[in-house]
């Protein structure tokens, strides 16, 4: 667990108010490859790290990631124990730039490798901007100069920002949310029973695989979603039918889990991480740099300098404290329509357990992980 001692000032200050806190951190050790590491399973965008099992070498396909300095001197027992890590931006590969006021701005589509030590710390100990080797394309090292290396982490800080925004949240949460609606408008009438499934009530409506099977609606439901939403592609692992019962319940479950607790980790995770600009830069205007070019303090500062889509991302406005938005993981409806059932109670006990093991948890961290307490979870990808 990375220490973060030096801003006990500062999280003294918002003791009280746990979201502050975080922001504080993160703008207080943003430079830290502590705080770094630290962010790819605790920030915004725990989706891209991948533990390592190969040693990367020179010269040998990008996706083995930069090539571990010999000086570094990992054995080979670091891969068997797990020790080793990357997180590939290769999606952003060839992506092209936005303009801004006419400005060019700078995408780049960096490998990072990190080493978890012994304390615990994830930390970054290569980077690599580009994804094919080459000399114009180096490889920075944490031994290399203070401004070269921040410049290099602040690349990939920035790398994440797209690839979070874009693809972790917009895409896998807000984007499916809209396929599956538009799909039900379409297909599954409004006291249809599927709709009740949140009432923990499927395997009642559905009795067997063959009533599942046989109903018409919810086929043509999964049918659009699979060729327009999903566009047809089996490798997306959406099915075109459903055959059996268990098959509904896993993709519904996916559904739930992926329009509320995984919207939830990646959407109100933003206001701790994402607010303090330059942990998480919107756009930068400097392209790549590389070893020869003398990265400067000034020459990060013009790569990061306030630029309006810098600015104009901060998350302030999607990413209220949630609970000011909260529709809590409660059964609504007027009470002659709907009581809860046994099953419901449960499943209401069960989260509020839940809850507290995550409290119990988090008291024993510096930073506490507050996004996926059932609590604090909304029910959908409204904000
Ligand atoms: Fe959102």
């Amino acid at each position: 667990m990375p220490c973060f001692h030096a801003a006990a000032p500062l999280l003294a200050a918002t003791a009280c108010s746990p979201v502050p806190t975080i922001g504080l951190s993160a703008r207080a050790h943003w430079q830290l490859d502590s705080f770094f590491g630290y962010q790819f399973l605790n920030g915004c965008n725990p989706y891209v790290i991948r533990q390592c099992k190969t040693r990367p070498q020179p010269g040998r396909h990008s996706r083995d990631g930069p090539a571990i300095p010999p000086s570094m001197h990992l054995s080979a027992g670091e891969m068997e124990r797990g020790t080793i890590f990357l997180a590939d931006y290769e999606i952003l590969e060839g992506v092209p730039a936005n303009s801004v006021n006419g400005r060019p701005q700078h995408l780049a589509a960096p490998l990072c490798l990190l080493y978890r030590n012994q304390q615990g710390e994830l930390l970054p100990i290569a980077i690599q901007l580009k994804q094919t080797p080459g000399p114009h394309n180096p490889v920075f090292l944490p031994s290399d100069s203070e401004a070269d290396w921040l410049l290099a982490k602040i690349w990939v800080r920035n790398s994440d920002f797209q690839c979070h925004q874009l693809v972790s949240h917009y895409l896998k949460t807000h984007m499916l949310g809209e396929a599956y609606c538009v799909a039900t408008l379409r297909h599954l009438p409004g006291a249809h029973r599927y709709t009740r499934f949140v009432e923990g009530l499927l395997q009642f409506f559905y009795p067997s695989d063959r009533a599942v099977q046989q109903d018409s609606e919810l086929q043509s439901w999964i049918t659009d979603l699979y060729h327009h939403a999903f566009l047809g592609l089996q490798q997306t692992g959406i099915p075109q039918s459903f055959q059996n019962r268990a098959e509904l319940v896993k993709f519904v479950t996916m559904v739930i889990f992926s329009c509320s607790a995984q919207h939830a980790a990646v959407n109100f995770s933003q206001l701790d991480f994402d607010l303090w600009m330059p942990n998480c830069p919107a756009s930068l205007r400097q392209p790549p740099s590389s070893k020869g070019s003398r990265t400067s303090r000034t020459s990060c500062i013009t790569s990061l300098k306030s630029t309006p889509p810098a600015l104009c991302c901060s998350p302030w406005p999607c990413c209220p404290s949630p609970p000011a938005t909260i529709s809590r993981w409660g059964f609504t409806g007027p009470p002659s329509q709907r009581r809860p059932s046994e099953s419901d109670l449960e499943f209401q006990a069960d989260l509020r357990n839940l809850g507290s093991e995550i409290d119990d948890r988090n008291a024993g961290l510096e930073l506490p992980y507050r996004y996926l307490r059932p609590d604090l979870i909304e029910n959908s990808v409204s904000i």
